[in-house]
């Protein structure tokens, strides 16, 4: 057999032309997956992964394939939405069927309860009665609605009677198909629960707590704040899943027994919950919750009970309803899993984003089968908000049954004098200031060229691509030379030369160098000691300072010098709002005050000014030059839009102002030279004649820049 032929190929790099009909529609799946991601990372987190080039490849690879394959154009295809504009509000919807809760039992007892309940009702005297057994998710319970086999509408449970439409949202759910497979009814509503895994929680909490982020207390809270997102790309970036577990209406029978409507589901293209089964004794229905209780620990989701249901669903009509919950099914619950123990420190670790996270160390203890030594306490509003104290005894309990987590303290073990926890405001690892912004949980060291906790990736950003893309220093060579101690700051990249001179082991003796890739090493370094403005300031690192921005700042400034000075000008404005280097930076396009904070924190930290004053002695910074057209009569003006535009986007017109070299800012200052007003404008305008800055209709501009 040849190996080489039957290797799977890569349909990511084939041609558009190239694909077979399933493979064009794998990879129509995989770039609108791939294509709400960046769209998240762009709009939702300002924090691009990939250059506006590639991005770009992306969508044009998704045309391609559409024109060439019309019939697979997914309803999620980036190519079917107007932008990713965030809803502004969820849609009512009225379900057919009301989604009820159900009746709880917390022993043994309760079972054989709900068991006699049954069969008094039944009057079926001792005869047996089947139970469909099956896990009760802990997620949130969500209706889809199929007509003729397509997903046509998606909900929320809500009130039972109302939810909400959350059917764009769903629609990113990889578990739930958009057409049914197999024979259906023409109206089917499948019922289930969206979850997200425990390991995909952690994953998701720990990206979230280094960019500053929501933290979510377990994976419920986390897959409800991401299903109820506005913007459906944030959605489709959150690793969420669904359980269909039953039916709402359905215009024809499909089953006769719960055991038979989970293997249609299967059927349909669902994923059933596991692991199900069929209990016919009182013995057996214990043996599942006994059996289960045990394995929780070791499912990949969390689970918080049983559910049995009867399994005929004839019986299941006789029995009916009480209140709001079905007679026929019961959730047999698990009990809470916590423990008491004393807290013998809070510590702070400090993220590789410089995020600072107080960590309580415990004595340890086991909750669960699992033991737990720390335990996380978020940040420190948590702390102030449980008041907790070293010292105290805590009640720990596994959230999610996931990440441990201290509920309270008991008052009653309290000593007198304990005092109240001061979170600290410098960076454990640097000494540098932690600051945190207006709006955010997290505190975060400013130290960010300097902060041990922070240095490789802040290193690996320096040298990347669109920083200073120094040929040779990869990830791994970084990763090396900081931990020998070779780099530890960015400006040492630039002394490694003159340093290894005097060295025990020169660079070309290491282990996998030689003469020639050292001498090409520091080439490559020598090449970059002339920088352009944008790509300076983008690789100092700042947060929310990307590359669009960095181009924006330096557009603005044009010199690292004068940015510098305006930067440390512009302190006081935190506080005072009359400062001109402060509004002059709110008023470029793009930046805001947490954008202007993170740029003010930044070069007010000793640390990073001492860096800075390092590179500044063995780089050339460049002038920014606009690459404009200078004979545009709007070249080097600065001009703000306001209010509704009839003729373009207020985006279209502001690349072409961009693009004839005119300066486009967000707000109006002293600086200003045109405000261009379109329908509806209000403060701008109000401001604009107050300080007689000149105002164009949209006409006027048109004819000005039209010549
Ligand atoms: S059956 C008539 N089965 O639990 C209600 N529910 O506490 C029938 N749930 O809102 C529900 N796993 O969202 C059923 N395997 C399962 C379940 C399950 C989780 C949720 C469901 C419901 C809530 C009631």
């Amino acid at each position: 057999m040849n190996l080489f032929d039957n290797a799977p190929k890569d349909i990511t790099q084939e041609k558009p032309e190239a694909l077979s009909s399933d493979d064009a529609a794998r990879e129509l799946a995989r770039l609108a997956k791939e294509i709400h991601y960046h769209d998240a990372k762009y709009h939702g987190d300002d924090a691009p992964e990939i250059s506006d080039a590639e991005y770009d490849a992306l969508r044009r690879r998704n045309e391609a394939i559409e024109a060439l394959h019309p019939d697979l154009i997914r309803d999620d295809s980036p190519s079917q939405s107007v932008g990713f504009g965030p809803l502004e509000k969820f849609e009512k919807v009225t379900h057919a069927m009301p989604m009820l809760s159900l009746g709880n039992a917390f022993s043994d007892e309760d079972m054989k309860d709900f068991d006699d309940r049954i069969k008094r009702f039944l009057s079926v005297g001792d005869e047996k009665v089947d139970y469909w057994a099956e896990p009760k998710i802990d997620g949130l319970s969500c209706s889809l609605r199929y007509e003729d086999g397509v997903l046509v509408q998606a909900a929320t449970r809500g009130d039972g009677e109302t939810g909400e439409n959350i059917t764009l949202n769903v629609k990113t759910i990889g578990d739930v198909p958009h057409r049914l497979k197999g024979e259906y009814p023409n109206i089917l509503e499948v019922r289930g629960e969206i979850y997200m895994r425990k390991d995909d929680f952690l994953t998701l909490n720990k990206t979230q707590e280094e960019k500053g982020q929501k933290i979510f207390a377990n994976p419920r809270n986390a897959a409800a704040g991401s299903i109820r997102q506005l913007d459906s790309s944030v959605t489709a970036s959150r690793p969420l899943h669904f359980f269909a577990y039953g039916l709402g209406e359905i215009s024809a029978p499909v089953a006769k027994t719960q055991e038979e409507i989970r293997a249609r589901i299967e059927q349909w293209g669902f994923v059933p919950n596991t692991p199900s089964r069929l209990c016919c004794t009182l013995n057996d229905i214990e043996k599942y919750y006994s059996e289960m209780e045990i394995n929780r620990p070791d499912l990949a989701w969390d689970i918080d009970g049983i559910v049995y249901k009867v399994n005929d669903l004839a019986l299941q009509d006789r029995l009916g309803f009480v209140s709001r919950a079905p007679r026929w099914a019961i959730a047999r619950k698990f009990p809470a899993e916590k423990a008491v123990t004393t807290l013998h420190d809070i510590t702070i670790q400090v993220g590789r984003t410089g995020t600072l996270t107080p960590v309580a160390e415990l004595e340890p203890i086991n909750v669960g089968g699992v033991m737990v030594s720390r335990a996380t306490l978020h940040n420190e509003d948590e702390i102030k908000r449980k008041d907790i104290r070293i010292g105290d005894h805590v009640v720990i309990q596994r959230a999610g049954d996931v990440i441990p987590q201290i509920v309270s303290y008991v008052p009653e073990k309290r000593k007198k004098d304990a005092p109240e926890f001061i979170f600290p405001d410098t960076c454990p690892e640097c000494g540098s200031k932690a600051v945190r912004e207006e709006g955010e949980v997290a505190k975060r060291c400013t130290g960010g060229l300097i902060c041990p906790a922070q240095a490789v990736e802040r290193l690996k950003h320096f040298v990347s691509k669109y920083a200073f893309d120094i040929e040779g220093l990869g990830d791994r060579i970084i990763k090396q030379f900081y931990e020998e101690g070779l780099i530890k700051t960015p400006a040492d990249i630039f002394t490694l030369q003159a340093r290894d001179k005097g060295s025990i082991t020169p660079i070309r003796k290491k282990e996998g160098w030689g003469d020639k890739s050292a001498a090409k090493l520091f080439e490559s370094i020598d090449e970059k000691r002339t920088i352009a403005l944008d790509r300076f300031i983008y690789a100092l690192g700042i947060r929310q300072v990307g590359q669009a921005t960095a181009k924006k700042l330096a557009g603005f400034y044009e010199s690292f010098d004068a940015f510098q000075t305006a930067m440390q000008n512009a302190k006081s404005g935190l506080e005072n709002d009359d400062n001109v280097s402060y509004n002059a930076l709110l008023s470029i396009d793009d930046v805001g005050p947490s954008v202007a904070e993170n740029l003010i924190t930044f070069f007010d930290e000793s640390h990073n000014v001492e860096v800075i004053e390092e590179l500044k002695s063995h780089l050339t910074i460049e002038d920014y030059v606009l690459d404009i057209d200078t004979s545009s009569p709007v070249a080097g003006k600065t001009v703000v839009f306001t209010g509704t535009l009839s003729q373009m986007s207020r985006n279209e017109a502001k690349a072409g102002a961009e693009r004839l070299g005119a300066k486009v800012a967000g707000s109006i200052s002293a600086k200003t030279d045109y405000l261009i007003a379109g329908e509806k404008a209000g403060s701008k305008l109000k401001k604009a004649e107050e300080l007689g800055v000149k105002v164009l209709s949209e006409q006027e501009w048109l004819d000005l820049i039209n010549g």
